[in-house]
């Protein structure tokens, strides 16, 4: 039986279809799409009833997210970050207090940015520069974040930076729950560039300066394994998006193999329809087991989710659906010959789309490195020595 949530993702993909061109070419972001996911309560539905959501687990998240993604990856990306990633983290690991300020504003219609990348630290994660220098109750934060994903859009941002005590010791990596008002943002939070990106157009990817920014201790998450370890624990929510990420690109594969399949039986070329030849039946056979594949390792890391996936079975399904749907809607749009390669047709942009998800959330050679070690049973760090704070001096007085 379909789940109500995933009836109601379906309802909303014929309109999400026919908007997608228009946030693309004006680049702007689908406030509309907000709007009715937001109606629909597919915004925070994740968040646990005490708190005012659904407590939805994370297959349905999945199932909800396919949908949308066949229709508007962009709001596909909404619902991912609306539910997974940031406010799981939140939901996990944060105060009564914390949840419960975050909660209405997600169901109201916000999607939490995630603030981890840096300029100097993309796949380095751990090597980042922004730190968090207690004074008092409260942390003054610095840095620059970049690739912010809804920066200038999102109220609530999850700010990862290294936790300095007063005297400049560093604790380990710790995650702010900062709220703002992106139309008026507090002294010390700049909302600076944005990204021209290839796909995903109407989302903003965005530069973010934190200088002598004041956020209250009462905002820094509580991590089980405390903050000396509480990275790791931070990346184990992460990877909730990471099978949100691998789902959207999955999503958009199947949406293009339905409209390859369409087009095959439509169109005639030697007196006969396109899907009588074997040539372009064994591209479809090729891409349906794909599709079919992903959809099958990604469901079996949301199911597996103890609160979140493991490491491993996050970076194996979103590696392989985000490599396997950027074949699939490259060949979904080769089957449309020259009308793919035009804008009379959503392909060319699916396909703008789809390429960004090898790279960003873990890119395909850092998320291979995560699969190997879990094969080999081994660990993996790149980082010289491994990421282990030593407790030292960071920013002497
Ligand atoms: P680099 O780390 O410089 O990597 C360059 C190349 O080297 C890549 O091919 C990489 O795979 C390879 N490489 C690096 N290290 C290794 C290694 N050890 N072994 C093998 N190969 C390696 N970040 C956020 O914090 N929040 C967001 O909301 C966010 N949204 C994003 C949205 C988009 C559209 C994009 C494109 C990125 C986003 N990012 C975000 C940033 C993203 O997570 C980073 O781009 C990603 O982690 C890679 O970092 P980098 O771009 O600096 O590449
Ligand atoms: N889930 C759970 N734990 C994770 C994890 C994940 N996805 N990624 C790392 N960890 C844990 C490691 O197991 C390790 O814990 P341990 O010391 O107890 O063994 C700790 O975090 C540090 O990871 P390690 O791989 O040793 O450190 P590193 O300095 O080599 O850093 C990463 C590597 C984690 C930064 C890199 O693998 C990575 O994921 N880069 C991509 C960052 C990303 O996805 N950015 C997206 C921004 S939106």
């Amino acid at each position: 039986m379909t789940h109500p949530l995933v009836a109601e993702a379906k309802a909303l993909a014929p309109k999400f279809a026919d908007r997608a061109a228009h946030w693309d070419k004006t680049r702007s972001y689908p406030w509309p799409n907000v709007q009715d996911m937001t109606d629909a309560g597919l915004m925070g539905m994740t968040i646990p009833t005490e708190y005012g959501g659904q407590g939805a687990d994370y297959l349905t998240v999945v199932e909800v997210v396919e949908e949308i993604a066949k229709a508007c990856t962009l709001s596909a990306r909404i619902v991912v970050e609306a539910n997974m990633g940031g406010i799981s983290a939140v939901m996990a690991y944060g105060t009564d207090e914390q949840k419960s300020h975050c909660a209405p504003i997600v169901l109201a219609g916000d999607k939490p940015a995630i603030c981890i990348t840096e300029p100097e630290a993309g796949s380095a994660a751990t090597e980042m520069q922004t730190t968090a220098r207690k004074q008092g109750d409260t942390y003054i934060l610095n840095g620059t974040k970049h690739w912010i994903t809804g920066g200038g859009v999102s109220k609530l941002h999850l700010i990862f930076a290294r936790v300095l005590d007063e005297q400049g010791h560093e604790q380990g990596i710790g995650g702010f729950v900062v709220h703002i008002d992106p139309a008026n943002p507090p002294k010390g939070f700049e909302i600076a560039g944005r990204e021209h990106t290839m796909g995903l157009c109407g989302m903003p990817e965005a530069t973010l300066h934190f200088k002598d920014l004041e956020v209250h201790e009462k905002w820094l998450l509580q991590p089980p394994s405390g903050l000396r370890r509480g990275f790791a624990d931070l990346m184990n929510a992460y990877n909730s998006q990471r099978v949100g990420a691998g789902t959207i690109a999955m999503g958009v594969a199947a949406g293009a193999l339905d409209r390859a399949k369409t087009y095959l039986l439509e169109r005639q070329q030697f007196g006969r329809p396109l899907a009588e030849f074997q040539g372009l039946q064994w591209m479809i056979a090729d891409a349906d087991i794909q599709v079919h594949a992903a959809r099958l390792m990604l469901r079996e890391a949301a199911k597996s989710s103890d609160p979140f996936p493991d490491i491993a079975s996050a970076a194996r399904a979103k590696l392989f659906a985000s490599e396997i749907a950027i074949q699939v809607v490259n060949n979904s749009l080769q089957m449309f010959g020259a009308r793919g390669y035009s804008d009379a047709e959503p392909l060319e942009r699916m396909y703008r789309d789809v390429r960004m998800f090898t790279i960003g959330g873990g890119t395909a050679q850092i998320l291979r490195t995560q699969v190997a070690g879990a094969a080999l049973g081994i660990k993996t760090p790149q980082t010289r020595d491994g990421y282990d704070p030593k407790v030292e001096q960071i920013a002497a007085e």
